[in-house]
């Protein structure tokens, strides 16, 4: 997806680069916990996983992520947007990181920043996000509150890539959860976080194999739908 939208020279650098190092350079944003954060590293372990993390950014000082991405040896930057006096330095910032480290995709993990159009201009098409609804249902914060209180018997995590639209670009992969009778946010959120391990690495997986193909909103991947325990992926591995 992003090869298109990229330059020729820097996709030039990209296909050189990978002639050598087959695997995706990946950049995680966090700002809290870091759950997604480990998913990607455990996967990123296995040898045949495609991609590689090279990069962990945190915007918040105290956030538990930078100990998981520490404790994996994986690089990590804290840019605290608070240091800056605006929205585009703070974005300039982690763009010249990124853009330091050669990354190829930004995967949002937990990312507590909108991010504006200066920066998706930097990585356009190689940004992706994940998000604890089946969008475009519930966007925004607290989405397992939000299923909850609407009263959906269904609900579950999304993978997407990231355009101006808040939680609303072209949507990669889904897997679905049921609400359970007594489910609070916390039991909800549990069950959808359980998901969202899974749906995130094999996301990245498929890109990093180029396995994804685009169709202005619709993504096509070559998997079909999967069931897995209570949930419903699609598509799946
Ligand atoms: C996840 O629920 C994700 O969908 C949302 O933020 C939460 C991050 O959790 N964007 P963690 O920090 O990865 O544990």
């Amino acid at each position: 997806m992003g090869g298109r939208i990229r330059g020729e020279e820097h996709a030039r650098a990209l296909r050189d680069h990978r002639a050598v190092n087959p695997k995706l350079r990946v950049a995680v944003l966090v700002s809290g916990h870091g759950s997604n954060l480990q998913a990607l590293i455990d996967a990123c372990a296995a040898p045949q996983y495609p991609a590689e993390i090279v990069l962990v950014i945190s915007n918040v000082p105290t956030a538990y992520a930078i100990q998981r991405a520490t404790a994996a040896g994986v690089a990590v930057k804290v840019i605290d947007h608070h240091s800056f006096a605006t929205r585009e330095q703070f974005e300039t910032a982690l763009l010249h990181e990124l853009t330091g480290a050669r990354v190829d995709l930004v995967c949002l993990a937990g990312f507590m920043r909108v991010l504006s159009p200066i920066f998706l201009k930097g990585f356009r098409g190689q940004i992706l996000n994940i998000h604890p609804s089946l969008l475009p249902a519930f966007p925004g914060l607290h989405a397992p509150r939000q299923a909850l209180l609407h009263g959906v018997k269904i609900t579950g995590c999304t993978v997407h890539f990231v355009d101006e639209a808040t939680d609303g670009g072209p949507i990669l992969v889904q897997a679905a959860v049921p609400v359970l009778p007594g489910d609070t946010e916390a039991t909800l959120a549990d069950r959808i976080h359980l998901e969202e391990h899974r749906i995130y690495p094999m996301a990245v997986r498929w890109i990093a194999s180029r396995l994804v193909a685009t169709e202005g909103r619709r993504t096509i991947v070559e998997a079909k739908p999967a069931v897995s325990g209570l949930s419903l992926f699609n598509p799946g591995s």
